[in-house]
């Protein structure tokens, strides 16, 4: 019985071989239309925590090529910065290299510093849409069950304390600490987020600037529910002014001065905005409202 069903299965693929062979050119020539997709995952993550992802852009975007970097996964998530950055980019440099068309970049939370850095300081990447998934662009400020782990004695109001030292940059955490009431320590003392923002100067930053406009789009993606970020709005450049008061993207000096680039993409007409209530921090990657809502549509 099995037997027969086996040579029926085989004659079958023996008449519709040439077929098939029409079908799988027709699958590449499919496929070969979605952009390679290269996620970079956040503080304390792992690629396992994107299996949900995975799963919804096989099934709306088939035959993509996904990769989750895996790297300084868990624990190891809380090495410096520029560190972090190194290793990305000779992960991520030969799949640009393999991708004619360009790639596109999901990066969630501490990853979307990461990716913003790489961007930065890549001058011949290809990355088309730059997807920044509840990501602290312009920083955090606020207790969060991370920070309390990591230095259970401190407050969100003493931890400049810390991390504006040389000591507390060496934790990836501090190196997007941006306490609002000591803006000279953290100018002086950040040796990322001040750098990326083009907040210190640094001789880089015009070359920094063109790099991350080589960019097509930049999603930006938040939420008031989010329960990490903090302010949540850091995830959409806002941030608060001295006062603790939320201040648009388009009030923060970074944006007026375009120090980094963000009011020429602004102007571009190259940022798209979401913000989606109802999602907590570690939800954004997996909730298919979010990925059908804010992200299916960029993956082209
Ligand atoms: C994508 O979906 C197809 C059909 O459900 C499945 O056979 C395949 O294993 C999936 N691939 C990945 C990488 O998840
Ligand atoms: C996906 O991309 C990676 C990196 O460019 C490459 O090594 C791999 O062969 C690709 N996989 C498929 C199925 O095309
Ligand atoms: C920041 O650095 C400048 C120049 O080195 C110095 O004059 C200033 O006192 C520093 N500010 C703080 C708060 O450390
Ligand atoms: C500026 O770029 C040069 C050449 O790429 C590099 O050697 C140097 O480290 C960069 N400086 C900073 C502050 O990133
Ligand atoms: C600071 O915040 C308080 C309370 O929200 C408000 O009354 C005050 O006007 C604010 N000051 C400035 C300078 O924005
Ligand atoms: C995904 O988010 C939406 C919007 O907040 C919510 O209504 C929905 O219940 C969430 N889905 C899951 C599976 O949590």
């Amino acid at each position: 019985m099995s037997g027969r069903i086996m040579r029926q299965g085989r004659s079958y693929i023996g008449v519709l071989a040439p077929f098939s062979l029409l079908a799988t050119s027709l699958l590449l020539t499919l496929t070969a239309s979605y952009k390679p997709v290269i996620v970079v995952h956040g503080l304390f993550d792992s690629p396992s925590d994107f299996r949900l992802l995975l799963q919804f852009i096989n099934e709306t975007h088939p035959g993509t090529n996904v990769t989750v970097v895996d790297l300084f996964d868990r624990t190891e998530s809380l090495k410096p910065l520029w560190i972090q950055v190194e290793g990305f980019r000779q992960a991520i440099y030969p799949i640009m290299q393999n991708a004619a068309d360009g790639v596109h970049l999901v990066c969630y939370s501490q990853g979307g510093l990461i990716c913003r850095a790489l961007l930065s300081t890549m001058p011949d990447h290809n990355v088309d849409t730059f997807i920044s998934l509840s990501s602290p662009q312009m920083g955090q400020y606020g207790d969060t069950k991370y920070l309390k782990w990591l230095f259970p004695q401190h407050m969100k109001s003493n931890l400049y304390r810390v991390c504006y030292t040389h000591v507390g940059q060496d934790f990836s955490i501090c190196n997007y600490w941006n306490d609002p009431h000591h803006r000279d320590l953290y100018l002086n003392n950040s040796n990322f987020l001040a750098l990326l923002n083009d907040e210190r100067l640094h001789p880089n930053a015009t070359a920094w600037k063109e790099n991350l406009l080589r960019i097509r789009k930049l999603i930006l993606i938040g939420g008031p529910d989010d329960g990490v970020i903090m302010p949540w709005e850091s995830s959409l450049f806002a941030f608060y002014d001295d006062n603790e008061t939320v201040r648009e993207m388009k009030y923060q000096p970074v944006y007026q001065l375009d120090t980094f680039g963000l009011k020429t993409l602004d102007a571009r007409g190259d940022i798209a905005l979401y913000v989606v209530p109802g999602i907590s921090h570690t939800d954004w990657h997996s909730n298919r409202t979010v990925y059908e809502a804010c992200i299916a549509k960029w993956l082209t």
